[in-house]
């Protein structure tokens, strides 16, 4: 998601510094950001100088520290993982300049717990993105327990700039997205594993039924099938409710590396390439 939310700054006139451990990453960052831009520009959505420039604005790093030490605004787009995300956020504290805002794209986990990590917890919020970033209108802005109202205003002014929609909520366990989303997942999830409807059949009928531009399953895929485990179990813990239980179909996928697109298959198969829905072996 990263990619994609130095795309829409970059778009909008932004200098950006992607910033990723791995080199390989960054190269196809790069390329996934000239793909969407492609697109963009075959449909007349932007120019061929606007796509220049929005390329041109995003230079990467994989040295965290040369990447925000000159930085107006940090947003943290790694992993859901809590200790991971608290390790970075003492990093960033203490090397992104003291009046830079530290914003994190998590799905679920508490921006409270993650100010916690820094010194400066009135400038640490949520500043939740939606994927595909260039097309999903939605930012979900979420308040820590801490954070100030110049700090979350900045970052509702800076949203609706990138052409987007905030939406302000507090601060427990999956926000309002998640929270909303994940159950209606799990369920469809459970709903395959008790063989109530086979893949097709359960993404047809809310496509179909419901207007849903993508099935669950087929969403489940999208988003990964790793992060919606995380963001459940996030959620499971958060609130102590069984309501909340990953279904055990989920986690022996996860546990056997079928996750989802980013990993060629999970309830579809993308060998292929993803253009057209195959339903995986595994549930023919
Ligand atoms: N970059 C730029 N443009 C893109 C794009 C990208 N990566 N992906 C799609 N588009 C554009 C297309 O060019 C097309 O543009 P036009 O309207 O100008 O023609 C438009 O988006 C629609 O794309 P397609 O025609 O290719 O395909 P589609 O109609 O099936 O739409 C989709 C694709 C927008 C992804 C749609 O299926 C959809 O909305 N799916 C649901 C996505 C969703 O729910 N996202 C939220 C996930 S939850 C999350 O992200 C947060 C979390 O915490 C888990």
């Amino acid at each position: 998601m990263g990619v994609g939310i130095a795309q829409v700054f970059a778009a909008k006139g932004h200098k950006i510094s992607l910033i990723s451990i791995n080199q390989e990453s960054l190269d196809q960052g790069k390329i996934a950001i000239q793909n969407s831009l492609e697109r963009m520009l075959k449909r007349n959505r932007i120019t061929s100088e606007e796509m220049k420039n929005t390329l041109n604005g995003v230079t990467t790093f994989t040295d965290l520290e040369d990447g925000v030490k000159q930085a107006d605004l940090v947003i943290e787009a790694i992993p859901e993982n809590v200790d991971l995300k608290l390790k970075i956020f003492a990093q960033l504290d203490s090397i992104a300049p003291a009046s830079a805002p530290l914003a994190t794209n998590t799905s679920s986990i508490s921006i409270t717990r993650i100010a916690a990590a820094t010194k400066r917890p009135d400038k640490v919020i949520g500043m939740h993105f939606m994927n595909p970033v260039p097309v999903m209108k939605l930012v979900e802005v979420i308040r820590g327990y801490a954070t100030s109202d110049a700090t979350t205003q900045l970052v509702m002014d800076l949203s609706r700039e990138l052409g987007k929609v905030p939406v302000e909520v507090n601060d427990y366990p999956g926000f309002v997205a998640n929270r909303i989303l994940m159950p209606m997942l799990n369920e469809a999830m459970y709903t395959l594993w008790e063989g109530v409807g086979g893949v097709a059949e359960i993404d047809t009928v809310m496509k179909l039924g419901m207007a849903h531009p993508m099935g669950p399953l087929q969403l489940a895929d999208y988003i990964g099938l790793d992060t919606c485990l995380a963001i459940l179990n996030v959620m499971k813990e958060g609130f102590g409710r069984q309501h909340y239980q990953p279904c055990p179909l989920l986690v022996n996928m996860v546990m056997a590396g079928k996750l989802g697109r980013k990993s060629g298959e999970g309830f579809y198969d993308y060998s292929g390439g993803g253009k057209e829905l195959v339903v995986s072996n595994s549930f023919k």
